[in-house]
């Protein structure tokens, strides 16, 4: 790598409700096959929360497992960085709940709502407030609970999400390891191919209800061309920017949308689906929490080794999109 890397992820960790909803349970409750949805989605079955579940809690369980694993207390926290869009409340910031469950009393506390995006927008600020000698420490969430908007009449999304946290400790870079670039991007024309229309001061919660603008809203085929497009366009420039070709990553950890994205984004860089990170079919969307949850995983499981170059890209509503590199 050319870079110096200025931060590093210290440690990561991830959390998921107990219950699990299959296609088979699918096929109860609206028209639609696991035959159907595997095909379309790769998606086999997402974990659901249950009444008792909040977003906060899923997030500070994630995020307490990336400190023990980072080794690091709570107190030596300087900044918790949530990206969420089912916050548990419209304010305060969610991080602010997750901090207090954590007991990371020296934090600044803040959320970003860039969908499916969230996690790699709140790496980037990771690293520059590291960079830019802001902060030391920062826990980095992405979290949803994606059911609790979902319209579950709706076939042509109530198949698709799930619910999940993943979390990443960022600090100081050994002088070797971390992450090298970050790269962001939103398209505000695009706002309403994927929203939430309800709830805010456009259109309040009493009107929104009656008008079922409370749940989340896709035009899955236009989503599908733009993201396909955006997410090989931040894998290659982030590539092209640091010097890089496909060759030189050794994991591409997409964000876990749909199998034939993931596919597209693969064969964009040309990388054999054995160097992808791949769990869509347990888990489903789980909107920010994806990219954080299969690097733990890829961690746990040896797919992400000292040394490894990967390479991580999201694409969500806003539309939001981007890429990051990092070492480990
Ligand atoms: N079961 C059975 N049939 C269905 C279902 C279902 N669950 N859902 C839709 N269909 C039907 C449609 O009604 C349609 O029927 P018709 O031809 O009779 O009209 C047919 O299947 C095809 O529908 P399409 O919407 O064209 O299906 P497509 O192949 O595009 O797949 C999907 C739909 C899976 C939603 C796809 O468009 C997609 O993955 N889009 C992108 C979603 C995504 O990646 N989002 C990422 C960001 S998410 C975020 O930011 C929170």
């Amino acid at each position: 790598m050319s870079k110096k890397p200025n931060s590093m992820i210290l440690g990561t960790g991830r959390a998921v409700p107990k219950r699990v909803l299959t296609n088979f349970d699918l096929e109860k409750m609206v028209d639609t096959t696991d035959e159907w949805i595997k095909e379309r989605t790769g998606i086999e079955r997402r974990y659901i929360a249950d009444e008792k579940d909040t977003t906060s809690a899923l997030c500070a369980d994630a995020g307490r497992a990336a400190l023990q694993a980072a080794q690091l207390p709570a107190e030596k926290v300087d900044a918790i960085i949530l990206g969420t869009v089912t916050g548990d409340v419209t304010f305060p910031a969610t991080a602010c709940y997750v901090q207090e469950m954590l007991g990371a009393e020296n934090a600044a506390a803040f959320d970003i709502a860039a969908a499916c995006t969230g996690f790699l927008y709140g790496l980037m600020m990771a690293d520059s407030l590291i960079a830019s000698g802001k902060a030391q420490h920062v826990l980095v969430i992405g979290g949803e609970i994606l059911t609790r908007i979902t319209d579950w009449t709706d076939r042509a999304t109530c198949v698709l999400f799930g619910d999940a946290a993943g979390a990443a400790v960022v600090g100081p870079s050994d002088g070797k390891r971390g992450i090298i670039d970050t790269f962001i991007k939103s398209d505000g024309r695009l706002t309403h191919l994927l929203c939430m229309p309800g709830g805010g001061t456009k259109v309040p919660p009493d009107v929104a209800l009656a008008e079922k603008m409370m749940f989340l809203r896709m035009e899955g085929r236009e989503v599908f061309k733009y993201a396909v497009t955006a997410m090989g366009d931040a894998a290659e420039h982030i590539l092209a920017k640091n010097n890089l070709t496909g060759d030189d990553v050794d994991l591409l950890i997409p964000h876990q949308a749909n199998m034939r994205i993931i596919n597209a984004t693969a064969k964009r860089v040309g990388l054999p689906l054995e160097k992808v990170y791949i769990n869509v079919q347990d888990y489903g969307n789980t909107s920010a929490a994806s990219i954080p949850i299969a690097m733990n995983e890829a961690l746990e499981k040896g797919r992400l080794k000292s040394g490894d170059c990967c390479l991580m890209v999201a694409f969500g509503g806003g539309f939001t999109w981007g890429s990051a590199l990092v070492q480990f």
